[in-house]
């Protein structure tokens, strides 16, 4: 194998190396879904059903929370290896909200306008970390949903790879 251009079919974010990595370093989707460039689509820029726009518009909203949530986490006090751990945890959800922006062909919402009291870092890594379980199982079950009743290929594609790495995330906090 050779050092070469990657991309991850569900952000959409180019990797140099030599082969695919076991997850996408931008957005957590597994190895099997980052491509040689050259065998790069994007998923988004289509038509989409309502039922997907629905769903889409509020897998948006726990994507723009979570990032919020992590990134407070990640600048609270503690053990640096968890502050980094927050903070890596807040670009994914943040890459997940840009791709759900494109399938919508929305904007970039603002992130920090959009913070709320729920969204700020609790005292302690235990707090924190339990908060962490309650929002993957929530995006999970969300997306679960979603993946049940949105018939659009591509959008389902994305909501069950979304599973697959909130659940990922889940089992950091396990
Ligand atoms: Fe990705
Ligand atoms: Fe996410």
């Amino acid at each position: 194998m050779k050092y070469q251009q990657y991309i991850c079919e569900i952000c959409g974010e180019p990797y140099l190396g030599v082969g695919a990595p076991s997850r996408c370093p931008f957005c957590g989707a597994f190895g099997v879904r980052i491509v040689e460039a050259e065998k790069w689509e994007p998923l988004w820029g289509g038509e989409i059903s309502e039922a997907a726009r629905t769903h889409l518009e509020a897998a948006l909203q726990l994507e723009v929370g979570n990032t919020n949530f992590y990134r407070n986490v990640s600048k609270a006090p503690g053990v640096v290896q968890d502050q980094k751990m927050f903070k890596a945890l807040s670009k994914i959800e943040r890459e997940h909200a840009e791709v759900i922006v494109r399938f919508l062909g929305a904007a970039m919402p603002d992130f920090e306008s959009l913070e709320t009291e729920a969204d700020k870092a609790r005292e302690t890594i235990e707090e924190n970390l339990a908060e962490s379980h309650a929002r993957e199982t929530r995006a999970i079950n969300a997306y679960k949903l979603a993946f049940s009743e949105v018939e659009d290929e591509k959008v389902k594609l994305f909501f069950g790879e979304l599973i697959k790495i909130e659940s990922d995330h889940l089992s950091l906090s396990e």
